[in-house]
């Protein structure tokens, strides 16, 4: 892993100003301090999401999405946390000095030259369709005869490989690029017996295929002939160090915004249809082209939307892979609607044939969830044969049963039911019959012969029985859980606040010279945080502050964890700022900065009265337990010593302890 030193890490978040880097994706307007604008992360209406630019940080308050300059980018185009600072780099001119062992540094290369070569190959066919006159006599008509505008073509990129063995691959090398990584990419193959290479797309029109950032990772290549049985229809880059077919989605870079803003992603099969579309103004449109669906191709998608619909051909074939895509992309835990085509029709001949509008009326008209989908595609034969009913239920009650989402699930077996018109209940133990039967297969282990697996068939009984004891025990202890419960909430609401007023105000000054997070880091020296992610922040204030540095929040936000991030965002975001009204009419309030000396103490009291209850609870649970007289005279001696401090705080606090 590509390690970059922390110093131009710091360097990068510094200069990566949240309202320039988030307003490349939304239209931010000023209200009060922050900035707002409609949530790129979820459809709403009206704006919730806000960016805060004195704090560095965006929070949407409708789906909670939150972070700074870093985590904004890997939001919204999905990357990992090392390339969003090389995109912010490149945004900011900032050259990253990478701190590498050298095989990390041999494989970057070489991944670099991989995509510089394809990018170089994207270029060659490009100039090849419209400055070459075979380009121009052959290529160009083509792609006007599929009814491609020129605005398409120059948008996907679209190009043409000359009808000749090695001059592609003559250009490259000449160029300088080595024959190692001609053959990675597969751009030209080589025999190595015969002593021969030669460009492994000749003669056909290119489609370059992107990664979600835009980078040129491979390629499709459609031959020109419409019937020609000696050659393949289409000829594919291999996969390759930088082109995994099944992680990849033809048009993601194109489409992505457009999903994200209709909050819904067509998914078809070919390279051809998702050009047809976007010429035709639905651009939130991708295509798995060639490969069966995938995980991660749904999980792709599911860094944009969560609502998918599947355009397939009619064909049994296109029928069979809808099926097959639908289930997966349930499992995915995404929504799944699908549209088919009459039978002899694609998206692309079928949009070519009736026209845009006409095209985006069939969509909506015919656009079914999967219940319905299945449920008219088993009508037929079921109809009139009990056996094949059993059987097209069961099928549907698989797709259900798939959906991670409890809720979910169950409101598509009520939709199941009224559209079988079937008793729910029926369909819920066939669920839990497949549920069960699922489980016990994961939970099987091929070592140490389980009592199940001795009495076959049992195993629901044993569940049954189980899951009974279970929720006896559960019902004895859930009055004593919930006192607990009660008490550790209370703690764990008095440790965050420490910490979000260390966080928020460590370089406000409590009394000349002693800042308010050294202040509460000293005052709560002896005391141990109880809540993990608060210890762990309390910790890393105090190693901070160790160190010469003030635990501020902006020092947390660009933490490693997101778990660290998330919280930290938290506890510095306010959803209601003061308009800056208050201020021009000299209007007085009081902000919470003004109050900070006074709330730093009382919170580091409440905090510290929290935790005397806890440790004379402590006490008071071991005396039944204590034989010795001597060590029971100690211990009512601690709970005496314990329970005169939490007076003195409680006095100090002005709360009356009840006796
Ligand atoms: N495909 C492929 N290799 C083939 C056939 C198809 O990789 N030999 C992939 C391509 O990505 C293609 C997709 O499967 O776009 C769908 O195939 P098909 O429907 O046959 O092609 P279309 O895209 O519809 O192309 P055309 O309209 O030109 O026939
Ligand atoms: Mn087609």
């Amino acid at each position: 892993m590509a390690l970059i030193k922390k110093e131009v890490v710091d360097q990068i978040i510094q200069h990566a100003d949240i309202v320039e880097v988030v307003g490349d994706f939304v239209d931010l307007k000023k209200k009060g301090q922050n900035m707002w604008a409609c949530c790129p992360f979820h459809h709403e209406k009206s704006p919730s999401f806000s960016v805060a630019p004195k704090k560095g940080i965006y929070k949407c308050f409708g789906c909670g999405k939150a972070g700074n300059s870093v985590q904004f980018i890997m939001d919204i185009e999905g990357t990992g946390y090392v390339e969003a600072l090389r995109y912010l780099a490149k945004k900011y001119n900032i050259e990253i000095e990478e701190d590498q062992s050298p095989a990390a540094v041999q494989a970057q290369n070489e991944r670099d030259s991989l995509y510089i070569l394809s990018d170089f190959a994207k270029q060659y066919f490009v100039n090849a369709l419209h400055k070459n006159d075979e380009g121009q006599s052959i290529g160009a008509p083509y792609f006007k005869q599929r009814g491609l505008s020129v605005a398409t073509i120059q948008k996907f990129e679209l190009g043409y490989s000359l009808d000749s063995w090695d001059d592609f691959t003559k250009a490259a090398l000449e160029k300088g690029f080595s024959l190692k990584y001609l053959e990675e990419t597969g751009l030209t193959i080589v025999k190595k017996e015969e002593g021969k290479q030669y460009d492994r797309f000749r003669g056909r029109v290119m489609f370059p295929i992107q990664n979600v950032s835009g980078r040129t990772i491979g390629f499709g290549a459609r031959t020109l002939k419409s019937n020609d049985k000696k050659s393949p229809k289409y000829v594919n880059s291999p996969e390759s160090p930088i082109y995994h077919k099944s992680d990849v989605l033809y048009g993601m870079f194109q489409a992505k915004q457009a999903i994200r803003q209709e909050d819904e992603c067509f998914l078809v099969e070919g390279y051809l249809d998702v050009l047809s579309l976007h010429q035709g103004g639905i651009e939130n449109v991708v295509a798995s082209s060639g490969t069966s669906l995938t995980e991660n191709q749904i999980k792709l998608i599911g860094r944009y939307t969560k609502n998918i619909t599947v355009l397939y051909d009619g064909d049994p074939a296109g029928i069979k892979a809808s099926l097959r895509g639908i289930d997966l992309i349930l499992e995915g835990g995404l929504n799944v609607n699908v549209v088919l085509f009459p039978d002899g029709d694609d998206p692309d001949s079928y949009i070519r044939k009736v026209g845009d509008t006409k095209f985006k009326e069939y969509l909506k008209a015919h656009s079914q969830d999967f219940i319905s989908f299945k449920s008219e595609l088993f009508a037929q034969e079921a109809k009139d044969n009990p056996v094949k009913k059993a059987e097209a239920i069961r099928e549907m009650v698989v797709s259900i049963a798939k959906i991670p989402d409890a809720i979910k699930r169950s409101v598509f077996l009520q939709r199941c039911s009224i559209q079988f018109g079937i008793d729910e209940q029926v369909l819920i133990s066939e669920y839990n019959k497949i549920h069960l039967s699922e489980q016990k297969a994961a939970r099987q282990q091929p070592s140490a012969p389980s009592p199940a697996s001795y009495a076959p068939g049992s195993f629901e009984e044993m569940a049954a029985e189980a899951e009974a004891a279970a929720a006896a025990e559960a019902a004895m202890y859930e009055e004593e859980d919930q006192q607990e419960a009660d008490q550790s909430n209370l703690l764990r609401i008095r440790e965050r606040e420490v910490i979000r007023l260390i966080l928020n105000y460590a370089d406000k000054e409590v009394e000349e010279g002693l800042t308010a997070s050294q202040f509460m880091l000293s005052e709560l020296e002896d005391i141990e945080f109880k809540t993990p992610i608060y210890k762990r922040l309390f910790d890393m204030c105090r190693l901070k502050l160790e160190q010469g540095f003030l635990p501020t929040a902006s020092e947390f936000m660009q933490h490693e964890e997101k778990e660290i991030r998330n919280e930290v965002i938290d506890l510095v975001s306010e959803k209601y700022e003061l308009s800056d009204g208050w201020a021009s009419h000299e209007i007085f309030v009081p902000r919470e900065v003004d109050l900070v000396t006074y709330g730093s103490e009382r919170e580091v009291l409440r905090l510290k009265w929290r935790n005397v209850q806890l440790m004379i609870k402590d006490q008071m649970d071991t005396l039944p337990k204590i034989t010795d007289p001597a060590e029971l005279d100690k211990t009512l001696r601690t709970i005496k010593t314990l329970k005169d401090f939490e007076k003195q705080i409680a006095d100090m606090l002005g709360i009356v302890v009840s006796r």
